[in-house]
């Protein structure tokens, strides 16, 4: 039976949604409306695949995939976990690899071990909160940044932060360090439960080649 319904994807705006463009490219799913970057437009059509793509901020990506907006979502681990929406994580794409870390100065290394009532500042309030409470059962302050959060314990807002640690460059050049690794990172895919079950064979059938392709 032929399926006329539209699969649509919501990517992370920026690096990311690039990635996984050329990703899909690769197992030829190509979207060329998306490539013109003069476009104004919001969403990108593949009529033939009967496909539609949007770009939308990080913390969004889980939001839409969760109230069905998109079947598919492609976003940081980071965000799923801090956003902690009802949808299914079914693949790791193998990119965008960090991780999540507690990072300050040297210093603040014995405040964590002796389990003291530190300020953590974080744009990762969720993250950090499981961390500290239910992993470490150290209670602590947790204060929500935006980003540059490496300012919190240079400008004595906090003890430690809670943040990606990419090539560590950023900490580096601000006499921070990585004191505890939280967890690994990378950019996943995610799905709504309800289009897993209305829309298994499509979608398995796109985890199957992706994970075809990465492997
Ligand atoms: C991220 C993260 C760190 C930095 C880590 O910030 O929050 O600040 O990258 O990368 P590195 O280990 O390679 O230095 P981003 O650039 O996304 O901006 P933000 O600080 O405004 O969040």
């Amino acid at each position: 039976m032929r399926n006329d319904r539209y699969l649509t994807f919501a990517l992370g705006k920026g690096r990311l949604a690039n990635k996984t463009l050329e990703l899909f490219e690769q197992i030829g799913i190509t979207c060329e409306e998306m490539k013109d970057k003069s476009s104004r437009k919001l969403i990108f059509v593949n009529e033939a695949l009967k496909l539609r793509f949007f770009l939308a901020k990080g913390p969004d990506v889980p939001t839409y995939v969760e109230y069905g907006a998109a079947d598919i979502g492609v976003v940081g681990r980071d965000t799923i976990l801090e956003e902690n929406r009802n949808v299914y994580e079914v693949l790791d794409l193998g990119f965008g690899k960090c991780s999540m870390c507690v990072c300050g100065p040297r210093e603040a290394g014995e405040l964590l071990r002796h389990h003291e009532r530190i300020r953590v500042a974080s744009k990762y309030p969720n993250i950090a909160r499981e961390y500290f409470y239910n992993k470490k059962l150290q209670t602590v302050d947790i204060i929500k940044l935006n980003g540059s959060v490496e300012l919190g314990p240079l400008v004595e807002l906090s003890d430690v932060i809670v943040d990606i640690v990419e090539t560590g460059g950023t900490l580096r050049e601000n006499g921070l360090e990585v004191l505890e690794e939280i967890c690994p990172l990378s950019a996943r895919m995610i799905v709504n439960p309800v289009s897993m079950q209305m829309e298994t064979e499509r979608i398995k059938e796109l985890i199957h080649r992706l994970r075809g392709q990465l492997s």
